[in-house]
């Protein structure tokens, strides 16, 4: 089955089946490692081709309620994640403002915890239903059980490849304050939630490839999070290297900023390329390989620890032959 229209990326690749699960289908999932479950694709990469089955998420539904302090939004897995955040916004349900236009679904939207412009998923989620695939049982986890932290949550570790995510549950306070700490926000006078919604669609479109037009997952690598120590000596060598604190004893670096420093932006070998404009973000010309993409990416990773003694790990979920692997 080819897998080129199936994950934003991009590459060729085949699996050897698809399962659509939709509200028909849910009852007698029935799958036979190994797969790998998919949204909308858009931060998985298929680097070749995949020996297993591709079950396809297409759980649809929403549904809103009022409650004297929050609005509970209930969702299915397959629903498209901007659409809710423009749904939400055409309701005057505020609070998702700064998460518009990230690709994918809400049913992964937990997985990696999505974030943007000071804003996490997290700081919304009630609660997780899910199907537990080795029983068949459906089950919810509240937010404390989903362990969530920058780009990572349960689902990512004990429970990869051992459930379903079928319905997401976020609770939106009515008390709304703005999100305005991150970079260009910081310049908006009193916005509302859909000012800030028009300021995250235009710097997003201004820096980010559109996956439509060229193949992209998003941001490649995590920002990593570094020691005091470490940065410290970082710092006397470079001193504009941007840093956020992230504790007392940990501090976290843009890696784009580590990745155009060495010089990578506009870099491309054959048909993937280091984004112009965000080099944090590989792109495919649609001539790309996976060969290509992991030579490149591990030609980034290998020059950072040689520069700067950092290690960088991928953010989007790499699949190879057997399934999940890393740089
Ligand atoms: N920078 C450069 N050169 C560049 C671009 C950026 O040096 O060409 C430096 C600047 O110092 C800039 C900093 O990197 O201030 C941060 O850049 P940006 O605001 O674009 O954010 P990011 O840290 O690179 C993260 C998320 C994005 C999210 C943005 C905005 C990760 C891995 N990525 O990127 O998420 O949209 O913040 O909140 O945390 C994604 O996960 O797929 C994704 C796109």
């Amino acid at each position: 089955y080819p897998l080129h229209c199936l994950h934003t990326f991009g590459l060729s690749a085949t699996a050897k089946n698809i399962i659509i699960v939709d509200d028909n289908e849910l009852a007698n999932v029935n799958m036979q490692a190994p797969f790998v479950i998919l949204g909308q694709g858009s931060n998985c990469v298929f680097t070749e081709d995949y020996i297993g089955t591709i079950v396809k998420i297409e759980l649809l539904g929403k549904q809103i309620t009022q409650h004297s302090d929050y609005v509970e939004i209930s969702v299915k897995a397959g629903e498209n994640w901007h659409q809710l955040v423009v749904h939400c916004m055409q309701q005057g349900i505020n609070g998702l403002e700064n998460l518009a236009l990230i690709p994918g679904t809400v049913g992964a939207a937990p997985i990696q915890n999505i974030g943007a412009y000071g804003v996490e998923l997290q700081q919304f989620v009630d609660r997780i239903g899910f199907v537990d695939l080795t029983t068949g049982g459906s089950h919810w986890l509240s937010n404390a059980e989903c362990q969530f932290g920058y780009r990572d949550s349960i689902f990512k570790r004990e429970l990869s490849q051992r459930v379903l995510i079928t319905d997401v549950v976020l609770h939106l306070p009515k008390q709304w304050q703005p999100c305005q700490h991150y970079g260009e926000l910081r310049l908006l006078e009193t916005p509302s939630a859909q000012d800030i919604f028009n300021k995250v669609v235009a710097v997003r479109n201004a820096k980010l490839p559109d996956p439509a037009k060229v193949g992209n997952a998003g941001s490649f690598f995590k920002n990593p999070v570094i020691s005091q120590s470490l940065f410290e000596e970082l710092q006397f060598k470079w001193p504009k290297m941007p840093h956020y604190a992230v504790d007392n004893r940990t501090v976290k670096i843009p890696a784009a900023w580590l990745i155009d420093t060495l010089g990578f932006k506009g870099e491309k070998r054959g048909g993937i390329q280091c984004h112009p404009t965000q080099p944090l973000v590989l792109t495919n010309d649609g001539t790309g390989t996976g060969q290509q993409l992991l030579g490149l990416a591990k030609e980034i990773q290998q020059k950072v620890i040689d520069v700067f003694s950092i290690s960088l790990e991928n953010e989007v979920r790499l699949i190879g032959k057997e399934g999940f692997i890393s740089l």
